[in-house]
């Protein structure tokens, strides 16, 4: 059984199920776009449309939760037949969470990754001749110390800034400046204002991501990106002048 003193499954408008953190008081997902929905909308088609083509792509997944961005990573990988390797590295501070993967009802979708789940809650490690996926139990801020300049790809989707702030702030941020490629690719669901100045002060250019059925998020690259809608931050920042970053 999934639900316990900490979480309950929800179900969301698309009809896969999300949690409920009563510690957080937060869904894991938005429930009014879908658990599925948001995953694949807000962090695995923007990351995609940009790295498509890609033999090998590194993945930071920030932070596993219940896993849908890295489950719904593999479902589009095996959907559109793609042939690339895909490496995600993700932190989950909640490990008695991701003891009771198991036990959560997973969308159909994603079935045929049922193995991948069982090999994470007993190992915290998957790998095959595509896929290599590795769980770290612990503190994300100490985890992506320990990486170098390697990410094509990080998905930022921590609770939102006001009830998990350690995740969205300058430093924070600073962090994954120092480990995301120069033509990588951040993509999130937030769109505060002090969430995209966090990140235009560690020199990301900073996007829109807008679709049919689902809430503006963002994307953030080091790079120039054509494929997404450019956020004027000068203007904003002008417009808004007591607006400010979080800050350790
Ligand atoms: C919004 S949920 C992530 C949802 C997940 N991406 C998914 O698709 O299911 C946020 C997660 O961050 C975890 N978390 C909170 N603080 C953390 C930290 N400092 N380091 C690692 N994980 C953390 C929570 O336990 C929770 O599972």
């Amino acid at each position: 059984m999934f639900n316990d003193s900490l979480h309950t499954m929800t179900l969301s408008e698309d009809g896969s199920y999300t949690a409920y953190s009563k510690e957080y008081n937060e869904h894991y997902h938005s429930t009014k776009d879908g658990a599925l929905y948001e995953s694949l909308v807000k962090h695995v088609h923007p990351a995609f449309k940009l790295k498509e083509t890609q033999e090998e792509i590194n993945i930071l997944d920030i932070c596993f939760g219940l896993g849908f961005n890295t489950l719904a990573t593999l479902f589009y990988h095996k959907q559109n037949s793609l042939t690339s390797k895909i490496n995600i590295y993700s932190p989950e501070l909640d490990a008695s969470l991701v003891k009771s993967l198991n036990s959560f009802t997973y969308p159909e979708e994603f079935e045929e990754f049922k193995h991948i789940v069982e090999a994470i809650v007993k190992d915290g490690v998957y790998k095959d001749e595509n896929f290599y996926v590795e769980v770290f139990l612990g503190d994300a801020r100490e985890y992506v110390k320990r990486f170098e300049k390697k990410f094509d790809v990080v998905y930022q989707d921590a609770f939102s800034p006001s009830s998990n702030p350690i995740l969205w702030t300058k430093e924070y941020f600073s962090d994954i400046r120092r480990l995301i490629k120069e033509d990588g690719v951040l993509t999130t669901y937030s769109i505060a204002l002090a969430t995209r100045l966090a990140l235009y002060e560690n020199e990301f250019n900073i996007y829109i991501n807008s679709g049919e059925g689902f809430r503006k998020a963002t994307v953030a690259s080091l790079s120039k990106l054509e494929e997404f809608e450019l956020v004027d931050m000068p203007h904003k920042i002008s417009c808004n002048p007591n607006a400010a970053s979080l800050r350790d």
